[in-house]
């Protein structure tokens, strides 16, 4: 192993600067020449690689997006974008490649290995939390902190006004962010889509605080829910239960930002695991972080497994309102 590329791909998250650094300076240290492709897949389609030094990741551990920049990228999806991503990588003569990203990146690193023998590396990074094979994902911790703080200010006038929030945060199949922040912020429900929601009790419940006086609530609901959005869900529930609220959508604010110390440290280990494990030839893999160690794993793993929501959260959820 002489010369590895990363790259980051799918939608960014905080921490991802982070784990390009570890990526580059371990490598670095053990003797690798190290390469960027910029925007995700996008970059190897159209070569468009270039050399990594020290100090072109310097300064960078503390800031949100990415360095690389980040792309959904359809021609990947297809074999001949694939084979001109493996040409691309061959013509550079790089010998291992390090995919930051969610299981949509992880799905086409996997094709690459498979059809191109390419060796690669999963690095988990998505707000979303949503793959399995690490506890946390680069960039969780993060979104759940902004989508609090900014719950934080909305409870304050929840509370001066004596209304209804309903607060959307991210999360297109997952509600890790979504239940992970109102417990955080004591919110009144969440609405996830791994189980199914019950709009009619959560509204008789959210009718019974407001007629009994308790009138600041919040309502979190993930923007994946089966029940709809949060304008749809508000509309519900003015019409059948005459409940007024207001809506917030907090959007690509959890995308954005400083990382938390945990998804520095967390991406820092992680980009340090990517290369150990490119060394030690145990590629392809994800490398993640379960119960404290470092763990590798087949990367088709990470979406073939369902990462279940922790239960004594969700218990929490209903138990502490
Ligand atoms: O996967 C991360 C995520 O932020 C999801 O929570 C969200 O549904 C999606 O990306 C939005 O993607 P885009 O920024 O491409 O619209």
């Amino acid at each position: 192993m002489k010369r590895v590329c990363v790259l980051t791909s799918g939608g960014d998250a905080p921490g991802m600067n982070a784990c390009i650094r570890a990526v580059v300076r371990s490598g670095l240290r053990e003797g690798l020449e190290v390469f960027g492709a910029g925007r995700g897949f996008e970059g190897l389609v159209d070569d468009l690689i270039h050399p990594l030094s020290s100090d072109d990741v310097s300064n960078i551990i503390q800031r949100g997006g990415t360095i690389l920049h980040a792309a959904r990228c359809p021609r990947f999806l297809a074999a001949e974008g694939r084979a001109r991503a493996a040409s691309s990588l061959r013509s550079a003569a790089i010998d291992g490649l390090v995919v930051i990203g969610g299981d949509g990146s992880f799905r086409g690193a996997d094709a690459l290995c498979r059809e191109h023998g390419i060796d690669v590396i999963g690095v988990p990074g998505t707000i979303d939390n949503d793959l399995w094979g690490s506890d946390r994902t680069i960039g969780f911790d993060t979104a759940v902190n902004t989508a609090i703080e900014a719950m934080d200010r909305i409870k304050d006038t929840a509370s001066a006004h004596d209304r209804l929030f309903i607060v959307e945060v991210m999360g297109r199949d997952a509600g890790f962010i979504a239940l992970e922040a109102s417990v955080a912020v004591g919110a009144e429900a969440v609405l996830v889509p791994e189980t199914p929601t019950d709009l009619e009790a959560i509204s008789r419940t959210i009718r019974k605080r407001i007629d009994s006086g308790r009138t600041g609530n919040i309502l979190v609901v993930a923007e994946g829910d089966e029940s709809g959005n949060a304008v749809e869900i508000a509309a519900l529930m003015k019409r059948d239960f005459d409940i007024e609220s207001h809506v917030t959508i907090l959007g690509h604010i959890q995308r954005g930002g400083p990382p938390t110390a945990a998804d520095r440290a967390l991406a820092s280990k992680l980009g340090w695991a990517a290369i150990a494990a490119l060394l030690e030839g145990a590629a392809p893999c994800m490398v993640g972080e379960m119960a404290g160690e470092v763990v590798r794993h087949p990367l088709a793993d990470s979406w073939t497994m369902k990462k279940p929501l922790d239960d004594l959260l969700v218990l929490l959820s209903e138990r502490l309102r």
